[in-house]
């Protein structure tokens, strides 16, 4: 399917140029149409057969994001939102008095607090300085060389600077100290190639409404199988336990997969909604995804740098994501974003620059458009 094709997925195109795919992105009418699927269900039948109409699509769309980032299905629970994922290994691990905690002050607060909340029990948090956009690799390598040091925690992408981390790199080191990897992926799944299976990649979470396109409150949390023992569920009911669907019994064993971090009813209808949007991701192809959002970042950097714009975030080789951040000239960076959502653009303002984030069905022209307009 040619890019230009994919165009009619999203309506928004109609009237604005939408370039916030890193804030909330529109829903495409893949995702649209799977919850419209799910709603007549619903209203025609409720819960009348449910194994057959809820069921089985909530565990087909399981494997499709368990696709999506090289994860195995039983790795994969559904989670309200990132927010949730990241606490649930927060609140999970059995932490000791002395741990450490490794993060940086790029990150958005979601991957910052959940780790400062745990200092009541003697967690310490460090928050690494990022320098110029981005985290110095010899910075981490020395935090991850404190036996303190139990978790690392960072996203694959920087949500201001729009820095790509080096997670091969990343998970090596943290291999090598036995420290645990948690990411926060938020800004790059759907966009960005990324297999779990290759990478030393212990917990990552990402919630379905920015690269994804999907509606918010419905994402993905990944666990290592290897961990799934050691991360105890804060939240127990009827659904994450072995004896799931005897009602009769309260026996606290917890289920084997990483649905034992799914407590209560779903959220079906955003599991619908999830499956449409990747089932769109995944007939592209992640790694054609990321060529093009590369290949349309690039341009609208090259285009910034010939206007005299400031581009701020790091654009080296495998660092570079479609998370483009700059400032014109001496204009505050609010007042250009107001300035070109006069005109149809829609940006925002992060970490003291304008982002930029488009996605693949975003067009060169359009980024031509932008360039002029500013
Ligand atoms: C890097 C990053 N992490 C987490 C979040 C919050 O995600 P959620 O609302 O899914 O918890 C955001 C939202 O902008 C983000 O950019």
């Amino acid at each position: 399917m040619s890019w230009e094709r994919t165009r009619s997925f999203f309506p928004v195109t109609e009237s604005v140029v939408y370039l916030n795919h890193a804030g909330v992105a529109p829903v495409s009418t893949r995702a649209a149409e799977a919850l419209e699927r799910y709603l007549a269900e619903a209203t025609r039948h409720g819960a009348d057969d449910y194994v057959a109409r809820y069921e089985r699509e909530i565990e087909r769309v399981r494997g499709r994001c368990a696709r999506l980032i090289g994860a195995s299905p039983d790795e994969v629970a559904f989670v309200q939102n990132t927010t949730e994922g990241l606490g649930i290994v927060a609140s999970g691990l059995d932490w000791r008095r002395g741990d450490r905690v490794v993060t940086c002050d790029l990150e958005y607060p979601s991957n910052v607090l959940p780790w400062k909340s745990l200092a009541p029990r003697g967690v310490e948090t460090l928050v690494l300085r990022g320098v110029e956009g981005r985290l110095p690799l010899d910075s981490v390598a020395e935090a991850l060389r404190s036996p303190a040091t139990r978790l690392l925690a960072l996203s694959s992408v920087e949500f201001g600077s729009g820095a790509r981390n080096d997670l091969a790199r990343l998970g090596e080191l943290c291999r090598e100290h036995g420290v645990l990897l948690c990411v926060d992926a938020i800004q790059s799944v759907g966009c960005l190639d990324l297999d779990v299976s290759s990478l030393a990649i212990d917990f990552l979470a990402a919630d379905g409404h920015k690269w994804m396109l999907s509606v918010e409150g419905c994402g993905v949390f990944y666990c290592a199988r290897r961990l799934l023992e050691q991360v105890t569920p804060r939240v127990v009911g009827w659904s994450n336990v072995a004896s799931r669907g005897d009602y009769d019994r309260y026996d606290l064993t917890l289920s084997e997969t990483a649905t034992r971090f799914e407590a209560g009813s779903p959220n079906t209808g955003g599991i619908f909604a999830l499956g449409g949007a990747v089932d769109l991701l995944l007939e592209l192809g992640v790694p054609a995804i990321e060529e093009r959002v590369l290949d349309l970042s690039e341009q609208l950097v090259e285009g910034l740098a010939r206007r005299g714009a400031r581009v701020l975030g790091p654009r080296g080789p495998g660092e570079a994501s479609p998370i483009v951040s700059f400032v014109l000239g001496d204009e505050a960076p609010e007042d250009t974003v107001v300035r070109l959502r006069e005109r149809g653009f829609l940006t925002a303002c992060r970490r003291g620059g304008v982002r930029a984030s488009p996605h693949f069905y975003n067009t060169p022209a359009e980024l031509d458009a932008l360039l002029e307009t500013l």
